[in-house]
């Protein structure tokens, strides 16, 4: 084997973020170490999403349930709650997070400890937990508020659109770990965790997603609740007319990271509508929706709520509130707004 196969010119996450931070003159460093104890929670979660699946195998029993629910009415997982707590501490240790967002948390934790912090922090620890025992992957959605000077922390600081969010991304916990993340304005990266080495590993950088892919993901056990447009956009898939035309493949795993993963990479869309038993849908608009339509607009595809406004302006009114949302390419989204139109 010639010492030329092997690339040893590696870019890992913190040598990107110093990168990152030295072209920023105006960087203090503040939102760099924020991202370092970001990159910890991903690991010791991934860390304890592996290990639960053994230890349950060998009757400790991680996986199942907490026995509890949480405010949003989920029922709770132990690992949910194992999530959250890592997640939490690392961003309280990190000392640059004035105030956090959990699914798993009714209210905002304020840090009171760090008053002089300028981020806020905003998660779903967790997503796609009614998978763990069945190990199918689950991963880590956040997204990143800078907050002004003198900041308290209060929810008025965190009901903000998509918009203002200066980075975001999420994890997969799947066969490797994998970490997007991507900043305001800026390109999708993607990284792949290297467990020998302990770092992730730039794998795919400035990710642009396919324009369109004939792929559909979402829960249509839901249809009988569905409004007509969204009936009528899933029929069009199923039933395509015109000669030759070929129906889309269906494909849901029911954790959005991973839906949302794979149609970042392959294209196709992945929808979880408001209908009329969950009349403001199901996913989080400040934790699930927000940071995923930044990750998803700023890969060249869209992202909208059911009433099809841009779902990264929408504006939460309580921080649990949920939206209908529809991300995916730019064509299949483009789809699912002219139906829209057309029933007017
Ligand atoms: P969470 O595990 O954080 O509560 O989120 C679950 C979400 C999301 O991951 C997934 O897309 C969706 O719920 C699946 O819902 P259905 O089981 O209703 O399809
Ligand atoms: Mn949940
Ligand atoms: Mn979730
Ligand atoms: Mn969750």
């Amino acid at each position: 084997v010639g010492a030329e196969k092997i690339n040893t010119d590696i870019v890992t996450l913190t040598r990107f973020l110093t990168e990152e931070q030295s072209r920023h003159k105006e960087a203090t460093g503040d939102f760099t170490l924020l991202c370092h104890a970001l990159q910890f929670s991903f690991k010791s979660i991934a860390y304890y999403i592996r290990r639960a699946t053994l230890i349950n195998l060998i009757k400790f029993e991680l996986t199942g349930l907490a026995g509890s629910s949480n405010t949003t009415g989920d029922e709770q997982k132990k690992l949910d709650v194992i999530g959250n707590d890592l997640f939490i501490s690392a961003m309280k240790s990190s000392g640059r997070v004035r105030v956090l967002v959990s699914e798993e948390e009714e209210e905002a934790i304020v840090f009171d400890e760090h008053p002089q912090a300028r981020y806020a922090v905003v998660c779903d620890p967790i997503d796609g937990s009614s998978n763990l025992d069945a190990g199918v992957s689950v991963g880590t959605i956040f997204g990143v508020f800078q907050l002004p000077e003198g900041a308290k922390g209060t929810k008025e600081d965190l009901l903000r659109p998509g918009t203002d969010l200066v980075a975001s991304g999420f994890t997969m916990y799947g066969a490797s770990t994998q970490l997007v993340i991507t900043m305001r304005g800026g390109t999708v990266n993607g990284f792949t965790m290297d467990n020998a080495l302990g770092e992730f590993i730039l794998t795919h950088p400035d990710m642009k997603m396919p324009k369109k892919r004939a792929i559909y993901s979402v829960n249509e056990g839901n249809s009988m609740w569905w409004e007509e447009p969204v009936k009528d956009w899933c029929n069009g898939l199923k039933y395509p007319e015109g000669e030759g035309a070929k129906p889309y493949s269906a494909r849901y795993i029911g954790s959005m990271v991973a839906d949302a993963y794979r149609t970042l990479l392959y294209g196709g869309i992945f929808a979880y509508p408001a209908d009329k038993k969950s009349k403001k849908g199901k996913l989080r608009i400040l934790y699930e929706c927000a940071p995923m339509a930044m990750v998803f607009e700023n890969a060249g595809g869209q992202a909208v709520n059911s009433k099809m406004a841009r779902m990264i302006e929408v504006v939460p009114e309580h921080i649990h509130d949920r939206s209908g949302i529809f991300m995916g390419s730019y064509d299949e989204v483009q789809k699912v707004i002219d139906v829209h139109k057309k029933h007017g």
